[in-house]
């Protein structure tokens, strides 16, 4: 474009010397991030069973007040009836979502990665600001906004019906959980991942009979299999639950009285194995 036009058209000019450190800037910025994300923090972000003890005395159980805000997630309503998260359910932090994640176990790099992914995606863009005010994160995200279907929140959950049954993603099912309780092994009341993966083949075989509207695609498959995950090693222990366990997070949402976080994460090979093996029992089910 010519001297002249750009002028007509009263377009700014690009300054050079601001553009050639545009690049340089943004490359700093990204190594800068991905030290600070691999660094991680230097003190101990998860409890011994003394200093859990200590801290659950203080964040008793209350059930959710009229109005309070719920999410899909069996833990987060758990950690909000105790209020480790916002007893409200409403304007939740990234902080405080990181503290109560990291708390049951997660690692710095893997709550970060979460969410920030988490606190850009369920940012709602509003249309009168700048595009580039899209590019920053929510400040916050209440636990129904975690209900957007499709998004996080999927059909064939293990403790919720379908949303075409239930469009109320925060009511756990009863008879759902009651039918996973009752998988358990005999001799040791534990659920495992071969109860979870028949329980959700199960569920995944009637929707396809039964349903013409759910979905459960590629992406589900590991969403499916994270949640296989965190239900049988981060409520429970070493890859099971036990019965009574299962009852209280899945839907009392409320935190059993000898139960006790992990001591530290699990390395993220045993976390990449498992979530493999979750999602296989599945297809290996008989039911
Ligand atoms: C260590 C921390 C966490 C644990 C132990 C956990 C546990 C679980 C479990 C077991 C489920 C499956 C429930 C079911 O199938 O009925 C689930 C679902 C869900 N979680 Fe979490 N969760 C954790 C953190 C989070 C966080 C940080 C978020 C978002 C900010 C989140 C959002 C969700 C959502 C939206 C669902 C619903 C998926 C569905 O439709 O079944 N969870 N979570």
């Amino acid at each position: 474009m010519n001297e002249k036009v750009r002028q007509e058209t009263n377009e700014p000019r690009n300054s050079p010397s601001k553009a050639k450190w545009i690049l340089p800037g943004l490359l700093a910025l990204a190594v800068l991030s991905i030290y600070y994300l691999i660094k991680g923090p230097t003190k101990r972000l998860t409890m011994t069973h003394a200093e859990w003890d200590e801290f659950i005395k203080l964040h008793p159980y209350e059930a959710p007040s009229l109005g309070a805000s719920r999410s899909p997630c069996p833990f987060l309503n758990t950690f909000a009836n105790h209020g480790i998260l916002p007893r409200t359910g409403r304007n939740v932090t990234y902080d405080d979502y990181y503290r109560a994640l990291t708390l049951a176990g997660a690692s710095h790099q893997s709550s970060s990665l979460f969410l920030h992914t988490v606190f850009y995606a369920y940012k709602e863009i509003d249309p009168t600001q700048p595009i580039k005010s899209d590019w920053t994160p929510a400040t916050s995200i209440s636990l129904h906004q975690l209900g957007q279907h499709n998004m996080l929140e999927h059909d064939l959950s293990l403790s919720r019906l379908d949303v075409s049954k239930q469009p109320d993603f925060t009511i756990p099912n009863s008879d759902l959980v009651l039918s996973l309780m009752a998988m358990a092994d005999q001799t040791s009341n534990m659920v495992g991942e071969e109860q979870v993966g028949d329980f959700r083949r199960k569920k995944w075989i009637e929707a396809i009979e039964t349903q013409s509207n759910y979905h459960f695609g590629l992406l589900y498959q590991f969403t499916g299999g994270f949640e296989c995950l965190l239900l049988l090693d981060f409520l429970g222990h070493d890859h099971q639950i036990s019965a009574n366990h299962l009852e209280s997070f899945l839907l009392k949402e409320r935190i059993p009285d000898d139960w006790y976080p992990m001591e530290k994460p699990l390395p993220a090979w045993t976390i990449y194995k498992r979530v493999k093996s979750c999602i296989k029992s599945v297809r290996k089910s008989n039911t």
